[in-house]
């Protein structure tokens, strides 16, 4: 079995639930006030290393008892954070996110020491370490930099690159010759390529995707599920219905999900309804990282609501 490596931020999430999203100039009272480990790299991190996986995270906390708390939740899952820097008189990654009655999300998050993640660090951390068989994967809460030595160096070493273009930013185009599959949603996909509009289709959307370089293109669709854009077959599995609590994290149990069936070397018909049902799991619970699925879960609901796989 394969390792994973998760090269992201760490982050403290948060999160006010409110009615409804406030409009500029307005105040809305909220519901109530939560505290919970978050950021694209930390919570793909835990959710692999839930699902079963070996998995080491590379990034950066400051010195704030947020980043401690981040730290100690990592190592409570099991997460190797050897290689997470701890950087004097900065603070910690933070999100500040707006959770509606209906589960949908409005996050800004201020990078701290996400910020500082240079490719220096990713090239000391993982190379001579990753080898054919591992997986590395990054999201794009760090720098730019940071991220690109993680893809070239997983590519060299023929491990299974995996990028989540997450939130989106336009200099990941240039890096998509090196990831072997990429995980965005409709929104990210459709920014990826420059086309915001409705005017292609989903279907065409990947074939650009792929055109730009990456192989397999997964969108993640929300209350759609997913579409698989592989190199060797295409198809869709569709989300099985569920009450939706809070959607923070669903794509990151998706994606922990994924790395780590991957790093297991399962075949993609294994990989896809797990994943699909991660994210379905995740978005049924508060928070980020105390909503993300451990393996029994997610085998047991996989039992028993198989999901179709559509030709
Ligand atoms: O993907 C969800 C995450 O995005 C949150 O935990 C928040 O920290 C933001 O980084
Ligand atoms: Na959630």
């Amino acid at each position: 079995m394969g390792s994973v490596y998760v090269v992201g931020s760490v982050n403290t999430d948060l999160v006010v639930r409110t009615p409804r999203f406030p409009v500029a100039g307005e105040t809305v009272v909220g519901e109530a006030f939560a505290t919970y480990g978050g950021g694209k790299g930390a919570n793909q991190a835990i959710a692999a290393a839930r699902m079963g996986a070996r998995v080491g995270l590379v990034g950066a906390v400051g010195d704030d008892p947020y980043s401690e708390q981040r730290l100690a939740d990592l190592v409570g899952d099991q997460v190797d954070i050897a290689t997470v820097a701890r950087r004097p008189r900065v603070a910690g990654g933070v999100a500040l996110i707006l959770v509606t009655q209906s589960g949908e999300n409005a996050i800004t998050i201020v990078p701290g020491a996400n910020g500082t993640v240079t490719s220096d660090e990713v090239e000391a951390a993982l190379r001579g370490r990753l080898g054919p068989g591992d997986v590395v994967c990054a999201q794009l809460e760090v720098p730019t930099p940071a991220v690109h030595a993680a893809m070239q160096i997983g590519r060299e070493a023929k491990a299974t690159t995996v990028l989540n273009a997450a939130p989106y930013r336009p200099d990941a185009r240039e890096m998509l010759d090196l990831v072997d599959v990429l995980v965005v949603n409709d929104l990210e996909a459709r920014q990826l390529v420059g086309v915001e509009s409705e005017d292609i289709s989903a279907m065409q959307v990947v074939e650009r995707l792929q055109r730009l370089g990456t192989r397999n293109v997964i969108v993640t669709r929300g209350s759609h599920g997913a579409l698989f854009a592989l190199r060797e077959a295409r198809f869709g599995v569709p989300a099985p219905e569920v009450q939706v609590v809070d959607t923070t994290a669903a794509g990151d149990a998706f994606i922990g999900a994924l790395v780590a069936l991957l790093a297991e070397g399962r075949d993609w018909e294994v990989l896809a309804p797990r994943a699909v049902w991660a994210g379905a799991l995740a978005v049924q619970r508060a928070g980020a990282q105390p909503s993300l699925p451990r393996r029994v879960e997610v085998e047991e609901a996989v039992r028993k609501v198989p999901l179709t796989v559509l030709p």
